[in-house]
């Protein structure tokens, strides 16, 4: 990532932050990602040279015995069932929204107007609209989206090396994200499976995760041409997606998302073909990046299996000595440590509100194909 200098208000507003030691964190939401958010605040001051103090100040959610079962084990000091009574606290320098998607506009714009730091699920929002006022509003603050994978290691080497050109021209990206909380019951009847709550079902979920990697190692796309599919009658949000896809870089590739990915629990896979080589990941084998390099003698040539732990790759310094794995935890402690480091040396952090803006403006035309099967142009 190159680091982005910051001007005016929002360097002022960023050096005001800057002079508080101590931040206190507001978190929307307790649930599952909720948990993971909060291993994150614990432990990215262990992990990173920040000079914060990030202090679980208040925890918010809607049913007071649960979440106090929560702010209990995650060591929260205060519960809220109110967050519009959050958000605007003057104690209060960190939003961090981890509750369905759309209430993610709502409580993000509000806490940006009223100055905080504002941290937010993805997908950014339940549509293009909110999230252009999302972004605008977050404009003055420090803002950051959770594509949280971004920050495994083994995706971060994957960037260097194709910044460095290992791969030499690319022809193909393809990438699947697939689990199979369609297929069981006890899932299939959560927010996520209903627009009203979520805006849209496996596209906004997992495809907006592999939207953004995609743009991230393999630059914007110029046009796309999708299909969705709802297996069950009578809900209302995709199950399917897919999506053809030309790159400005002149790639073709290919996404796949889907619930119904029986076997597959996690599998957020990408493969990348290149006139020099070839990468392949897959995030249930997470400390892994396979690499093929083609410019190595025929009889040599063969898929190296590399274990990204270190030395000399991503968060080797941070994380433990070589060949010590981590685990999906570590990509949202690393996406905090990198956002407080870019926060104190007044950088601006990627992804921001306005990554998540992207990619909300991809599942846009991606929704928009799947309707009338035509190809369409991207900006
Ligand atoms: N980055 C990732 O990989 C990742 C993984 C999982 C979930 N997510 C995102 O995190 C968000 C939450 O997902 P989850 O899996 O934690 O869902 P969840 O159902 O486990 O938890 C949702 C939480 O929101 C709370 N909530 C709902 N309405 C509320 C309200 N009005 N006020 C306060 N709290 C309210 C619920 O009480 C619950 O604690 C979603 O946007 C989802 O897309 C991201």
């Amino acid at each position: 990532m190159v680091p982005v200098m910051l001007c005016g208000l929002h360097a002022r507003r960023v050096a005001s932050h800057m002079q508080t030691s101590r931040l206190n964190v507001a978190m929307i939401g307790h649930g599952f990602i909720g948990r993971v958010h909060s291993n994150a605040f614990h432990q990215a001051a262990h992990f990173f040279q920040i000079p914060y103090e990030l202090n679980l100040k208040v925890v918010c959610g809607r049913n007071r015995a649960t979440l106090e079962a929560m702010a209990s084990q995650w060591n929260w000091e205060e519960v809220a069932t109110d967050w519009t009574q959050v958000v605007t606290r003057p104690d209060i320098q960190v939003v961090d929204i981890a509750v369905p998607n759309v209430l993610h506009a709502p409580i993000a714009i509000s806490a940006a107007q009223a100055g905080k730091i504002v941290l937010c699920e993805k997908p950014l929002a339940a549509s293009v609209q909110e999230a252009e006022q999302m972004a605008e509003a977050a404009r003055r603050v420090p803002n950051l989206v959770w594509f949280n994978y971004r920050r495994v290691p083994a995706v971060g080497f994957a960037k260097r090396l194709l910044d460095e050109g290992r791969l030499g021209k690319i022809f193909h990206y393809r990438a699947l994200y697939l689990n199979q909380s369609g297929n069981d019951p006890s899932k299939a009847s959560g927010w996520r499976y209903r627009r009203a709550e979520a805006g849209s079902g496996v596209s906004g979920d997992l495809l907006s995760h592999v939207i953004d990697m995609a743009t991230y190692l393999n630059g914007n796309i110029a046009e796309l041409c999708a299909t969705t599919h709802t297996f069950a009658s009578g809900r209302d949000v995709d199950d399917a997606a897919i999506v053809m896809v030309r790159f400005k870089n002149g790639s073709v590739g290919s996404f796949e998302a889907s619930r119904y990915g029986v076997g597959c629990s996690n599998r957020n896979v990408f493969e990348i073909n290149g006139s020099q080589g070839m990468l392949r990941f897959d995030l249930e084998d997470m400390n892994r990046l396979e690499f093929f390099d083609a410019t190595q003698p025929p009889n040599l040539r063969g898929t190296r299996k590399l274990l990204v732990t270190g030395p000399d790759q991503p968060y080797a310094e941070n994380f433990w000595k070589p060949g010590h794995t981590i685990g999906y935890e570590h990509s949202f402690i690393a996406t905090l440590g990198d956002f407080f480091t870019a926060l104190s040396r007044q950088e601006v952090f990627r992804p921001s509100f306005g990554d998540g803006l992207a990619v909300q403006r991809v599942l846009e035309r991606v929704h928009k194909s799947a309707e009338t099967g035509a190809w369409i142009k991207c900006n």
